[in-house]
């Protein structure tokens, strides 16, 4: 009964066609940014009906309702999933576990003890291996002639960077990026393709054995800190540190990819953009913001609400689940101007790319570190970017971006300048 009267109320009020936001073909379909245009105009605060992979939810559209639902852990809750996947399934198995998916003490206590390990002075190594890395694909791509920046460099190096601060053993990290390859085949390869279940499990076996060897011989990486310390009052089990690690190396890999290659992508279509940034018009760290605004690998979150909550002139009951559209607050009118222009120069830059609130994301340094190292390896070795071939687009309702961008890196025939390692 009360969700027939929402849809009516939204049918009323919203002549938006909002395409099934559940479905990945809908991203590849549609134009999304004029169907979140009119949404925030129209219909922010929007009913999404039930389809066949679960019930209805709330589609969160405007930067400042975003904000407000992401700051409020008394009235919604991350700990039955917090991406639509799960949340319509009724939950995430980490639920209460890992750090993304845990609420409370635990998930205070857990941030806390992982925070030191992402801290940049934990991460400087980090950054000069990531540096080197960048340089050195970016040097091997222009002698190449074209390379598919997807897979020839961005691919690289998020996983190189999470496996490095994981201390993950040289030795083991072709497996490794093998195997998170293959658990995320559906996003990348083929559409019809279900995720692949052995190399996710295989994932797991992995880190078992490694959690194993750590409890016996600490380091000071975040799977040894997770090993030996209590969170909340207790000792970790094997299966909290796995899941901790598996969503490290899932969303610290493919968010920074994405967001790389989407950079690419801007400068090629925005010349002027690649331009300034070769003039230093803009910083890399300025630059690097609006490359995370524009990209937004991340399109949505999600909360289920823990108590009834009035949004704009919504009631939400309890128990609903909530979807907050990063992807459109970003490109939200009412805070950015210009949303819709990419602008390297742009400050300041409040985008939601990383999140916001008490689960804004961990890895933020990270990811940026990656990002600047990537732009600052462009602008000091390469002269022009030109587009081979056309780019594919991944197929997935919760990240957005490329798997493949063809591409010729021309070098630039002055001297690199300004490049330190
Ligand atoms: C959380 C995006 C890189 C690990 C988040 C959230 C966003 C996000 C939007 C908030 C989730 C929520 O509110 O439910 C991104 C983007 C990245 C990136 C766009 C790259 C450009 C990384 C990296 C790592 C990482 C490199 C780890 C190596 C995490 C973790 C959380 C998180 C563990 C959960 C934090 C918590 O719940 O307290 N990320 N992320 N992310 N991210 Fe990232």
């Amino acid at each position: 009964m009360r969700m027939r009267r929402r849809r009516r109320k939204t049918m009323a009020r919203s002549s938006v066609v909002v395409p099934n936001l559940v479905d990945p073909k809908s991203y590849l379909d549609h134009d999304m940014l004029e169907v979140w245009r009119v949404l925030r105009a129209q219909d922010p605060v929007h009913w999404h009906t039930e389809t066949s992979e679960g019930p209805g939810f709330w589609v969160v559209s405007r930067y400042d309702d975003i904000v407000r639902v992401l700051r409020d852990d008394v009235n919604f809750t991350s700990e039955k999933g917090n991406v639509l996947a799960t949340m319509l399934k009724g939950g995430d198995m980490g639920a209460g576990s890992m750090l993304a998916v845990s609420d409370g003490n635990y998930h205070t206590s857990m941030r806390k003890l992982l925070l030191e390990a992402f801290s940049p002075r934990s991460v400087a190594g980090v950054e000069r291996h990531v540096r080197r890395i960048a340089k050195q694909l970016i040097v091997e791509a222009i002698e190449k002639g074209e390379c598919d920046f997807a897979r020839d460099i961005a691919s690289a190096i998020p996983l190189e960077t999470i496996c490095d601060l994981l201390d993950i053993p040289q030795g083991d990290r072709q497996e490794v990026a093998k195997l998170t390859k293959s658990a995320l085949a559906s996003d990348y390869e083929n559409p019809e393709a279900h995720a692949d279940m052995a190399a996710r499990s295989a994932i797991v076996v992995y880190f078992q054995n490694l959690v194993a060897e750590r409890r016996k011989a600490p380091g000071t990486d975040p799977i040894s800190l997770m090993a030996t310390a209590e969170v909340d009052g207790r000792r970790l089990k094997d299966l909290d540190i796995v899941l901790n690690c598996y969503s490290l190396i899932m969303g610290g890999d493919e968010t920074s990819r994405l967001a790389m290659i989407g950079a690419v992508r801007a400068f090629i279509q925005n010349p002027d953009q690649w331009r300034a940034l070769k003039d230093r018009e803009s910083s890399v760290d300025v630059a690097g913001e609006e490359v995370l605004r524009w990209t937004t690998p991340a399109m949505h979150f999600g909360r289920t609400a823990t108590a009834d909550i009035s949004l704009r002139d919504r009631t939400i009951r309890a128990g609903d689940l909530v979807t907050l559209w990063l992807v459109s607050g970003n490109r939200d009118e009412a805070v950015f101007q210009n949303p819709d222009r990419f602008d390297i120069t742009r400050s300041p830059n409040r985008h939601l790319a990383l999140g916001y609130g008490r689960h804004f994301c961990l890895g933020a340094y990270l990811g940026r570190i990656e990002i600047r190292a990537m732009l600052d390896g462009l602008r000091a070795f390469v002269g022009a970017i030109r587009q081979a071939r056309p780019e594919r687009w991944i197929y997935s309702n919760f990240l957005t971006g490329m798997s493949s961008l063809p591409v010729v890196l021309e070098r630039d025939p002055a001297p690199a300048v300004g490049w330190e390692e």
